[in-house]
């Protein structure tokens, strides 16, 4: 990893959209952590991510729904001095559900992988970031989310909820730490084809 490249760690990475971020963010000269659940999705990733003179990639592993899971990721980060200077997180895809009063285990369940584990993820990720506006050196993150987050979509009860309570932690951390030199976006996405998507047509609610 260069001394000087700027490193980003992008969750999702092994996926549709993560691998088109990757190799954009690579082929810009970026160092990335990759990170997603399955090994050998990301240990190939990443190889195929390398490029001569440009800087090297790695991987963590890591379960989104699992507290184990990313309190043993955020060790790794903050063990090996790892200095981010950006984030690409990305909440695992939810399912289409139509279902608009869906039971509380699933509820429970949905809130843990999809928003509290990533959440978590982020704060460890965050804890490893050294803006210094005074220097012009800025962090940024950038949440992925869903048109659900502006569109209650009737096949997608559940996206409905979570991707609005992410745009509220993204406006909320947007304010608490833009003067720190952290800038929080999200990228509210609609229907985003690439050659395995599992993406249900929306249909308005
Ligand atoms: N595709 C669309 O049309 C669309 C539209 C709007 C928003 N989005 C959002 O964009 C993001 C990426 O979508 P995509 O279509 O690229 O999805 P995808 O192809 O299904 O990829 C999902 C990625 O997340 C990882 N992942 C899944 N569950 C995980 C978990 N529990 N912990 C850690 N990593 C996990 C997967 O790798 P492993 O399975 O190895 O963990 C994979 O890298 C998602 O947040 C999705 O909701 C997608």
């Amino acid at each position: 990893m260069s001394e000087t490249s700027k490193v980003v760690l992008v969750t999702g990475a092994t996926g549709g959209i993560g691998s088109a971020v990757c190799l954009r963010l690579a082929n810009s000269g970026y160092s990335l952590i990759l990170a997603a659940r399955d090994i050998s999705k990301l240990q190939a990733a990443c190889a195929a991510l390398e490029r001569p003179g440009l800087p090297s990639h790695r991987w963590i592993s890591v379960d989104m729904s699992s507290d184990a899971s990313i309190a043993s990721f955020s060790h790794e980060l903050a063990t090996d001095g790892t200095v981010l200077d950006g984030v690409v997180l990305m909440p695992p895809q939810m399912r289409p559900t139509g279902d608009c009063q869906p039971p509380a285990d699933m509820w429970r369940q949905l809130f843990q992988s999809n928003f509290i584990g990533p959440l978590e993820l982020l704060k460890s990720a965050i804890s490893t970031m050294r803006p210094d506006p005074s220097q012009g050196r800025r962090a940024k993150i950038v949440i992925i989310s869903a048109i659900t987050s502006v569109q209650a979509l009737g096949n997608y009860a559940t996206s409905n909820v979570l991707r609005c309570a992410w745009l509220a932690q993204a406006k909320t951390l947007a304010f608490a730490m833009g003067e720190r030199g952290i800038h929080v976006n999200t990228l509210s996405l609609g229907g985003t084809l690439w050659h395995r998507s599992t993406c249900a047509p929306p249909r308005l609610a």
